[in-house]
C-alpha cells in the first residue's frame, strides 16, 4: 500500500511546496502526488490552480508568468510566508527528491482547463534526465494526456483519473493503456478494486483523510491512497 502524500504533507503544511514534500518523508510517507503546469518560459512548476491566487500572494496564470517572476511570490499561509522552502517549486527540484529516496511519485499532469503544448514529453524527458522512470507514475483526468504519454512511451506508467462515474471505466482505463485507475474516495467500492485487479489495473484512491475512510480503503485492498496527511495514514497502515 503506498501512501501518498498528497500535495505533500499539505493538511499541516503549504501544499506542492518542498517543505510539505520533505515533512511527508519525515512522517512515513512511501510516496508523493503533486501537481504540474507549465509556465510563459517552458519551465515545469509545481503547483495545482493555474492560478496562483489561492496559495501565494499575488495574481495571474503560470502560463503568463516566468520561473523567475513566480518564484518570487510568497506563500499565502501566514505562518509559513518567510521560509525559504515555501515558494513554487520546479518539477526538477521535487525530483532531486524522489531520486534519493525511496519514493513513488505521482505526478499529475493539470491538463484539464488549458492544454499546455508537449508538457507531457518536457515532463517524460524530466523523468528520463533524472533516471527515474521505475518510481514515476503520472496521471490525469485529461485521457488525452495519458494516450499522449504512451505514444511518446509506453513503459512509462500511467493512471487515469476521474471523479465521477464513468461506465465501464475499467474499459476505458484498458484502452488508454492506462496501468491503474485514480477514483475519487466516494466512487470506490470493493468489487471495483477487485475488476481492476482482474484486469491488471491497480487502484490509488483520493483524497481520503479521515482515519474511518482510511481503515476502509486498506481494507479493500487499494494499492495507493493520496491523503492530506501520511503521518496519520501511517499510523493507521501500522494498526491494520
Ligand atoms: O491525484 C489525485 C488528486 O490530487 C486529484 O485531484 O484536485 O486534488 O488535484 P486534485
Ligand atoms: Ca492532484
Amino acid at each position: 500500500m503506498i501512501n501518498f502524500a498528497h500535495r505533500g504533507a499539505s493538511g499541516d503544511y503549504p501544499e506542492n511546496t518542498l517543505l510539505a514534500f520533505r515533512e511527508a518523508i519525515k512522517v512515513g510517507a512511501t510516496g508523493f502526488e503533486l501537481d504540474v503546469h507549465k509556465t510563459k518560459d517552458n519551465k515545469i512548476v509545481v503547483i495545482h490552480d493555474e492560478d496562483i491566487e489561492r496559495t501565494f500572494l499575488g495574481k495571474g496564470l503560470i502560463k503568463d508568468l516566468t520561473l523567475e517572476e513566480l518564484q518570487k511570490f510568497k506563500c499565502r499561509k501566514v505562518l509559513f510566508r518567510n521560509l525559504t522552502n515555501c515558494y513554487i517549486p520546479t518539477l526538477e527540484e521535487v525530483l532531486e527528491i524522489v531520486k534519493s529516496n525511496n519514493l513513488i511519485l505521482n505526478i499529475e499532469l493539470k491538463t484539464d482547463e488549458i492544454h499546455y503544448i508537449d508538457i507531457e514529453k518536457d515532463v517524460i524527458d524530466l523523468v528520463k534526465k533524472y533516471e527515474v522512470e521505475n518510481k514515476i507514475i503520472i496521471s490525469s483526468f485529461n485521457p488525452e494526456s495519458i494516450k499522449i504519454c504512451k505514444d511518446i512511451d509506453s513503459e512509462i506508467k500511467t493512471g487515469f483519473l476521474y471523479c465521477k462515474p464513468i461506465v465501464n471505466v475499467i474499459e476505458k482505463a484498458k484502452k488508454l493503456k492506462a496501468n491503474a485507475i485514480h477514483p475519487s474516495f466516494e466512487l470506490v467500492s470493493k468489487k471495483l478494486i477487485q475488476k481492476a485487479h482482474e484486469n491488471n489495473l491497480e487502484v490509488n484512491i483520493f483524497t481520503v483523510n479521515s482515519p474511518r475512510d482510511m481503515r476502509r480503503v486498506i481494507n479493500m485492498k487499494a494499492d495507493g491512497i493520496f491523503t492530506d496527511y501520511p503521518g496519520l495514514l501511517n499510523q493507521i497502515i501500522s494498526e491494520e
